[in-house]
């Protein structure tokens, strides 16, 4: 039986970087999810009969908002709901499944590196049908829908046995529930030398992966252990729980320090690597060296062509913007586009489908291809591996060699969290107001060369996006750029980017807080981070 609920709206609903994030709590109030669902399916159009993929990174509060999924999936027309078994589906599994299956398109539920529990957090994510997430017209609609509702639609179906492979015949349609590792697993040996990493680590080389207790554990024991055989104990923290076992899933410097200390430490393994909450997310940390990020995208972009799926080279690069310029380097040395975008992935997806760009990256521990269209963790991780098998070389000794010839783009991310919302934005607004002052003046003996409001024209679909971000660029290359996150779910969090490019090699083995440091010091004196928001140091380093 179908039943019309009628309901009213909650004024919050509006996605932000990554759909939509609150606390459990806030999702549990009546009718919240609902109506973020019913939202998104009125937001649509012409899905009658086609299929949704649905699944997520298995947080607290996520097997009851499938249940719902799949109920209001009946009530609303879909023909067919693609779940993973468990309702466990990685960001990027996610990505691949809709595209695979030529779905309409997918829910995703999680809230990525952000922790979980019954008071912590969670999100859900509407990814169209090319496996990318909703562009910004479309998450604009659903927000404007979701200020309006009056009632939703869902079906009396019951609890659907989420726990057994297979398809059986929920309210008249078909519910399939599917291996979340098995199609993702195949994908990734049609862009990789198995062969060649089986034998790498047959030769005694010895990898550590954090599954930080979530969603990429079933991945990589799948993918590492068994069909790589690497050694049993290579991936840790491999069982994923409801609340990350009280962690930040989120793969940085400061939540996945053990794994940082122990590449750091006198018997470290060749290679360590780590993924957040729902996999998209990846951390390279060689046998004593962090690659950053930036330099990771720069990295895999130079040597991408020594693995199967990309030895035909790559047709472009994409960063986000607050992403260091070292990509910048190898597109020109290569001769490729190179595209700088808004923060979150949402905005390559234009550039992948058009076939502009086919590896992109964030600073934020973001790296993926056109493979999919979400950035994929264990992707990175296995592009990483294979270029190693290759090269025959350590991360450590590759990289050194890719800074003589590139330059090395020393780079930090400084993030004041859960400050006051009135008291960041009142610093974003007094920065907005002194940018054109700005240029020509100097700051610690750095000279401004110019300074903005990051705008992105998208050069596919000529959408404009404004406001993505101040940039303070000095002569010489180095910057710093201040955003507010789109993510939180308290407060808000002040993001600050600080880079400099250092072309001389003798200068390319300094502390990248110390090699920073002068330029730390000028966000101090333009922003007056202190006096705005109370604080008088970050609250992480990355
Ligand atoms: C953060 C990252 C951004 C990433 C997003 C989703 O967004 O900075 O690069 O795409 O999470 O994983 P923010 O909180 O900065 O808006
Ligand atoms: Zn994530």
């Amino acid at each position: 039986m179908i039943r019309t609920v009628s309901t009213t709206p909650y004024g919050d609903q509006k996605p932000g970087t990554s759909g939509l994030r609150k606390k459990v709590p806030v999702f549990q109030q009546q009718n919240y999810a609902e109506n973020f669902i019913q939202s998104v399916f009125d937001a649509l159009e012409g899905f009658a009969g086609k299929t949704l993929v649905v699944g997520g990174d298995g947080r607290f509060y996520n097997r009851e908002v499938i249940q719902k999924v799949i109920a209001m999936a009946v009530a609303n027309g879909f023909g067919r709901v693609v779940v993973g078994q468990g309702g466990i589906l990685s960001t990027p599994a996610a990505s691949n499944l809709i595209r695979k299956r030529k779905a309409f398109g997918g829910l995703i539920l999680s809230a990525s590196h952000n922790p979980g529990g019954p008071h912590e957090d969670f999100g859900i994510k509407y990814n169209a049908e090319n496996g990318g997430p909703a562009p910004e017209k479309l998450t604009d609609a659903i927000y404007a829908r979701s200020k309006v509702i009056t009632s939703y639609k869902i079906a009396d179906v019951g609890q659907v046995d989420l726990d057994h492979t297979g398809t059986f015949e929920v309210g008249g349609i078909k519910v399939e529930i599917v291996d979340p590792v098995a199609d993702y697993a195949a994908l990734m040996e049609t862009l990789f030398d198995f062969d060649a990493l089986r034998a790498l680590f047959k030769s005694g080389f010895r990898m550590r992966f954090d599954a930080m207790h979530a969603v990429t554990g079933p991945y990589a024991k799948e993918i590492l252990e068994r069909r790589l055989g690497a050694a049993e104990g290579t991936a840790r923290n491999f069982v994923p729980l409801e609340d990350f076992g009280g962690h930040h899933p989120d793969p940085n410097l400061v939540h996945a320090k053990e794994l940082y200390d122990e590449m750091m430490g006198p018997n470290a393994p060749d290679f360590g690597a780590a993924s957040d909450g729902d996999g998209d997310r990846n951390l390279i940390i060689g046998r004593g060296i962090f690659v950053t990020p930036s330099d990771s995208l720069a990295m895999l972009a130079a040597n991408a062509h020594l693995a199967p799926g990309y030895k035909a080279g790559l047709k472009g690069i994409a960063r986000s913007m607050p992403t260091s310029g070292a990509a910048d380097r190898v597109a020109e040395k290569l001769g490729i586009g190179m595209y700088e975008t808004p923060t979150g992935w949402k905005f390559f997806g234009n550039l992948l489908d058009a076939g502009m760009a086919t590896i992109c990256g964030e600073e934020s521990a973001g790296t993926g291809s056109d493979h999919v269209r979400e950035k994929d963790g264990l992707w990175a991780v296995l592009l990483w591996l294979n270029i190693l098998a290759v090269r025959g070389e350590s991360a450590k000794e590759i990289a050194a060699k890719h800074w003589v010839t590139y330059g090395r783009n020393y780079y930090s991310r400084h993030d004041y969290e859960e400050v006051e919302t009135d008291r960041a934005n009142a610093l974003v607004d007094a920065l907005r107001a002194k940018l054109g002052s700005l240029p020509g003046t100097s700051v610690r003996g750095m000279k401004i060369a110019s300074a903005d409001d990051f705008a992105y024209n998208d050069p596919v679909d000529g959408s404009v996006s404004k406001n993505q971000g101040i940039r303070i660029l000095f002569e010489g290359g180095s910057r710093v750029v201040f955003r507010l996150s789109g993510t939180g779910t308290s407060g808000a969090t002040l993001r600050v980017y600080i880079e400099r490019y250092e072309p001389d090699p003798a200068r390319h083995g300094l502390d990248t807080q110390a090699a920073l440091a002068d330029l730390i010091k000028a966000a101090e004196d333009i922003a007056g981070i202190r006096s705005h928001t109370g604080r008088d140091k970050p609250s992480v380093i990355t």
